[in-house]
């Protein structure tokens, strides 16, 4: 199916959302029943941080994967996918802040200097902020359609600075980051294939 009418649009927007709530809800279910470990906030970090990283490259995934199967649906997927990894980052972000630091604003300054992987973490996390604030009709409309595009080029920036943030920050296992990688990196080549497809056209 290429197209799908308002309805299926809405219900599939709906089903999409909810299930992006998913990673939440079970990080809440774990903590009702005191299920999160022997370092409840180090698991909340991971959990939250892992989703900020999925949810971005999800999002990277939509474009390619429209122009891949033609579902013209796919990207009024974006936008509510692109939220979710802000808002994960938000969780991630406040989880150190709040839980991590307690608001210790000296610390949190010496980590942002002195600690590579927290500098790129902030670094991205600041960077996805304007992507989020500029996401509604309103203000693409205000800045402009060109100015919007090359504004939200900075989402790969953003999940570049996702993945060597993880690879600063694993100990041992390097499974995880090595995956994130290697979809990046795939996501990167579809994306530059196409740019290079365009422009020889
Ligand atoms: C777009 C922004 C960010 C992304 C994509 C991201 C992603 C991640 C990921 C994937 C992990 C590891 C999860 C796992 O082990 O399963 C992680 C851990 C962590 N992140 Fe982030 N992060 C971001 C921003 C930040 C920021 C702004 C801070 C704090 C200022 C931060 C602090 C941490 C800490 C403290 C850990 C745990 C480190 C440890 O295990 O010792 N991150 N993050």
């Amino acid at each position: 199916m290429k197209t799908l009418n308002n309805e299926a649009t809405a219900w599939l927007k709906i089903s999409v959302f909810l299930l992006a709530l998913i990673p939440l809800f079970k990080l809440g279910i774990s903590g009702y029943f005191d299920n999160l470990g022997a370092n409840p906030i180090e698991k909340i970090t991971h959990r939250t941080g892992y989703w900020t990283l999925s949810f971005l490259l999800i999002t990277l995934t939509v474009t390619p994967l429209r122009r891949l199967t033609g579902c013209l649906w796919l990207t009024r997927l974006r936008r509510m996918l692109g939220l979710f990894a802000f808002f994960y980052g938000c969780l991630h972000f406040l989880t150190y802040l709040v839980l991590d630091q307690f608001f210790d604003w000296d610390n949190i300054l010496k980590d942002i200097i002195k600690r590579p992987y927290i500098t790129v973490g902030f670094a991205a996390f600041v960077l996805l902020i304007p992507l989020a604030i500029t996401s509604n009709n309103r203000l693409i409309k205000l800045i402009g359609g060109k100015q919007w595009k090359l504004l939200h080029c900075a989402i790969y920036p953003i999940a570049i600075g996702g993945v060597v943030h993880f690879w600063w920050l694993v100990k041992k296992d390097i499974t995880q980051p090595l995956i994130f990688s290697l979809l990046l990196g795939i996501l990167l080549v579809i994306r530059l294939f196409y740019k290079w497809r365009d422009f020889v056209k």
